[in-house]
C-alpha cells in the first residue's frame, strides 16, 4: 500500500471547502502522457492554482497504470522544487468498479469517482457506498454520480442524457457518504456537446436543476463533467490543416464561470486540452514536412496547453492566484 499522503498529495476536502467559500472551482484536467503533466503542473504552478490530476480507465491502460502514478509522484517533486504549495489531488476519474477503485488506493490516488449513474439507483447506492467504506477508511474522497451525460465516458457510451432527479440527491449523499457529487444538467462528453448550425447559440445548461440540487443538500460540492468549451480557435487551425471537426461546439465560458461561482467545486476539462495539442501538431507538421523531431511538435503543443491552462484558471474558473 502506497498512501498519497507519503506522496505529497491531498484529498479534495479541504480543496472543495476553500472553493465554495471563495466561489470558484478546481479543475479537474485529464492526463495521459508526459507533456500533459507537465502542462498542467506548471500550468496550476504558474497560476497558482490547486489541482486535480484526473486519469481515466483508459489512460491506465495507455500509459501503464505503474508509469502514471510515479508521474504524478515527480510532478509532486517539480511543485516542491519550484518552491510553490498548490495542492494537488490524483484522481480516478469515472472508476466502474469496486476492485478499480482499491486498486487506486493502494498505489497512492487520494481520489476516486465511482461512477455507477448507468446502474439503477438501488445498485449505484451500493455500489457507491461500498466504495466510500473502504476510500475513507484511508482518508481518500469519494465522488459518485446521479444522471447521465451523453455521449461517451470511458468505454461506456450513452445515446441519450437524462438529468439528474434532484429529489434524489439527498438520499444519495446521505446513503453513500459520498465527499462531492456529479451531477447531469445538460452538459456531454467529448466535442460534440450541442447539435448547433455555424452562427447558431448552444442552449443553455439546465441551472434550474443545479438550483433545485443545491436547495436540498446546501453547501454540499457539486462536480460538472463534460465542462470544456469546446475552443473555436483550436477548432478552426485543426480544420485549417487536414483536419475535419465539424459542428464541435462545447460549453460557453459565461456558463462556466457562473457555474463555479455556484456550489460546482470541481470542474472536469479534457477536451479542450486534446484539441490544443491536435491544432498545434498538425499546424507544425503541415508547415514543417521535413521535421521529424517530437520534441519539435510536442514541445510547442504543450505550452499551448499551458498557456490555455493558466487562462482557464485565471478567467474562467477562477481558481488562480489561490494559494
Ligand atoms: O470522461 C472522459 C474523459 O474525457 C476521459 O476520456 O476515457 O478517453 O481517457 P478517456
Ligand atoms: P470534456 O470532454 O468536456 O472535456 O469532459 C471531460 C470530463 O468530464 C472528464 O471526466
Ligand atoms: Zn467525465
Amino acid at each position: 500500500m502506497v498512501h498519497y499522503k507519503d506522496l505529497g498529495l491531498s484529498n479534495t476536502r479541504d480543496m472543495f471547502k476553500k472553493a465554495m467559500d471563495g466561489g470558484y472551482a478546481v479543475p479537474a484536467y485529464n492526463f495521459n502522457n508526459l507533456e500533459q503533466l507537465q502542462a498542467i503542473i506548471n500550468g496550476c504552478i504558474e497560476s497558482r492554482s490547486p489541482v486535480i490530476l484526473q486519469v481515466s480507465k483508459g489512460a491506465r491502460s495507455y500509459a501503464n497504470q505503474t508509469l502514471l502514478r510515479y508521474m504524478a509522484q515527480g510532478a509532486m517533486e517539480v511543485i516542491k522544487e519550484a518552491g510553490s504549495k498548490i495542492p494537488v489531488a490524483l484522481h480516478l476519474d469515472h472508476g466502474d468498479s469496486y476492485d478499480l477503485c482499491v486498486s487506486c488506493i493502494e498505489t497512492g490516488f487520494s481520489s476516486v469517482m465511482i461512477d455507477g449513474s448507468a446502474h439503477p439507483y438501488d445498485e449505484n447506492v451500493a455500489l457507491t457506498r461500498k466504495v466510500v467504506d473502504y476510500a475513507h477508511k484511508h482518508d481518500v474522497s469519494v465522488e459518485g454520480e446521479l444522471g447521465v451525460l451523453a455521449g461517451i465516458e470511458d468505454e461506456v457510451s450513452h445515446a441519450k442524457s437524462h438529468y439528474t432527479n434532484p429529489e434524489e440527491v439527498e438520499d444519495f449523499v446521505k446513503k453513500t457518504g459520498v465527499d462531492s457529487l456529479a451531477i447531469s444538467i445538460g452538459t456531454s462528453h467529448g466535442a460534440y456537446k450541442f447539435k448547433v448550425k455555424p452562427g447558431e447559440e448552444v442552449p443553455p445548461l439546465r441551472f434550474d436543476v443545479l438550483e433545485e440540487v443545491e436547495k436540498r443538500i446546501p453547501g454540499f460540492p457539486i462536480v460538472l463533467h463534460g465542462a470544456s468549451s469546446v475552443l473555436q480557435e483550436y477548432v478552426e487551425i485543426i480544420n485549417a490543416n487536414g483536419g475535419r471537426l465539424e459542428g464541435a461546439a462545447g460549453v460557453p465560458a459565461e456558463q462556466l464561470r457562473r457555474a463555479a461561482k455556484s456550489a460546482v467545486c470541481k470542474i472536469n476539462i479534457d477536451s479542450d486540452g486534446r484539441l490544443v495539442v491536435t491544432a498545434l501538431i498538425r499546424k507544425i507538421l503541415k508547415e514543417n514536412p521535413g521535421e521529424f523531431d517530437p520534441r519539435k511538435y510536442l514541445g510547442p503543443a504543450r505550452d499551448e496547453l499551458k498557456k490555455m491552462i493558466i487562462a482557464k484558471n485565471r478567467e474562467v474558473l477562477g481558481s488562480a492566484d489561490r494559494y
